[in-house]
């Protein structure tokens, strides 16, 4: 694992975003896994922006959604789906038949797991996935006590997920399930991506990186991955 500190938000964002460019260059058939919430908002503007500039052409990649609150329509502005469309696939060329999000009103959501699973392994595996850090050591809705061992599950979300993912609703709603991929997804990556920015996630960030690696704190993985890079601003490292 390797870790990148970085002056601030706009930089660590700016860093994130090349290295999914390269890959595109490189690698025109990626699969790429990204993350939704506050942290990846000033990455997507940046990736949109230079991906214009540069051209890129993102339609052989692959896009696979990380996480879903389960029950959350698509319509709904706090859910990732809504996430995707307004913030990266307005802009970015990739191919509807492409894009993978977990369906959050599927009627079967363990069939709805095993269906990402299938995508995942027919693609070859995710080539490079981008996450965040919730305050209380998630990756995804990988919440504290989960198994490392896991593909896409479905998850009772922790009281710190559900308190703090209020903040991506303008309505009240009822968050009780996340619908994710798991961290086994995370160990066969070619290359991982943790973001985080800001004091609030320095406690979770030092805990992450100094104690020992179990899952009471799911992201501290990050550390047995070979191609793991934490790319954190200076406040997320103080
Ligand atoms: P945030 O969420 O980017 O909105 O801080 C991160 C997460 O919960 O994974």
């Amino acid at each position: 694992m390797q870790l990148k500190i970085f002056k601030n938000h706009n930089e660590l964002s700016e860093f994130v975003a090349d290295r999914i460019l390269e890959l595109v260059k490189t690698t025109p058939e990626a699969v790429i896994c990204l993350p939704s919430g506050d942290t990846p908002k000033l990455m997507c503007s940046i990736l949109v922006d230079k991906a214009a500039k540069s051209r890129a052409d993102f339609s052989r990649c692959t896009f696979i959604g990380l996480d879903e609150w389960l029950g959350i329509p698509p319509e709904n502005e706090g859910s990732c789906a809504y996430f995707f469309r307004n913030n990266l696939f307005h802009a970015i060329n990739f191919t509807p038949a492409n894009i993978h999000l977990f369906d959050a009103l599927a009627a079967d959501p363990e069939k709805e797991c095993e269906k990402m699973d299938r995508i995942i392994a027919a693609r070859g595996g995710i080539d490079l996935m981008v996450v965040g850090i919730g305050m209380n050591g998630h990756i995804g809705f990988n919440e504290p006590g989960v198994s490392f061992d896991n593909y896409s599950h479905v998850i009772d979300l922790d009281e710190t997920t559900r308190s703090v993912g209020r903040k991506y609703f303008n309505t009240p709603v009822t968050l009780s399930q996340g619908i994710t991929l798991g961290l086994k997804h995370l160990s066969e990556t070619r290359t991982v991506i943790l973001m985080a920015n800001g004091e609030k996630k320095a406690a979770i960030m030092k805990q992450t990186l100094e104690e020992n690696i179990s899952n009471k704190i799911p992201a501290s993985i990050i550390r047995t991955h070979a191609n793991g890079i934490v790319a954190i601003d200076e406040a997320a490292a103080n």
